[in-house]
């Protein structure tokens, strides 16, 4: 039987989460391990909803009022969380470190809020482990103008941008050993042989 931890992916735009959470899932699907596999914003039904509002084009929601409105995704995603913690494996694409590097760091929200409302949210529960991906500016500027359709969280400027990844940095420097830093500025299969390599360490 497999351990079941919560593992977490981050990183900013263009930084390779979402390939890498998806070589984990197809990994975990041919193991025939059970895992679900979750985003924020968004998630459940309810917190796809906040999602849609919070990223669309038109909206222009002040910096408090996006913390909110992510919270509040959290807060419909923490059910599903709560539901199969230490149950199964939990894929996350964001969670509450994305809260820190983009509202506290990239956009000045009181960090102080953002952690009580994070602790007030998840209670019991507790993150296993992060692969933190990181991007340069140049990979960055190149696979933002790749995609069909940027949302408003895709249109920062590139020092936005550096503020949140080195906002990413601080956190993981923290807890250093829960977290894998990766080079998504490096050969792409190498990366997805050392987080292959990690996940077999987490949940065997
Ligand atoms: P995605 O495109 O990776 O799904 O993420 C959507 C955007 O939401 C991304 O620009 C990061 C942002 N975000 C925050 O600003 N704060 C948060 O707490 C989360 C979860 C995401």
């Amino acid at each position: 039987m497999s351990k079941k931890p919560i593992i977490v992916f981050e990183g900013i735009e263009g930084s390779g989460k979402s390939h890498h959470i998806s070589v984990v899932s197809k990994y975990l699907n041919k193991k025939k391990i059970d895992y679900i596999k979750i985003r924020e914003p968004g998630g459940n039904p309810s917190s796809e909803k906040i999602r849609k509002l919070i990223l669309n084009n038109k909206s222009d929601f002040d910096k408090n009022t996006d913390l909110l409105l992510y919270l509040a995704a959290r807060s419909e995603n923490i059910k599903i969380i709560k539901k199969y913690y230490k149950k199964k494996i939990i894929l996350i694409d964001r969670f509450t470190d994305s809260t820190i590097a983009y509202q506290h760091y990239g956009m000045g929200v009181d960090i102080k809020i953002i952690k009580l409302i994070n602790r007030y949210l998840l209670k019991n529960i507790s993150v296993n482990f992060t692969f933190l991906n990181l991007v340069n500016k140049q990979n960055l500027y190149l696979r933002l103008k790749k995609r069909k359709k940027l949302n408003r969280y895709d249109k920062f400027n590139m020092s936005f941008y550096n503020k949140v990844q080195n906002g990413f940095l601080k956190l993981a420097n923290q807890k250093i050993k829960s977290y894998q830093i990766i080079n998504s500025n490096m050969d792409i299969k190498l990366n997805e042989k050392l987080i292959l390599k990690k996940i077999d360490e987490l949940i065997f």
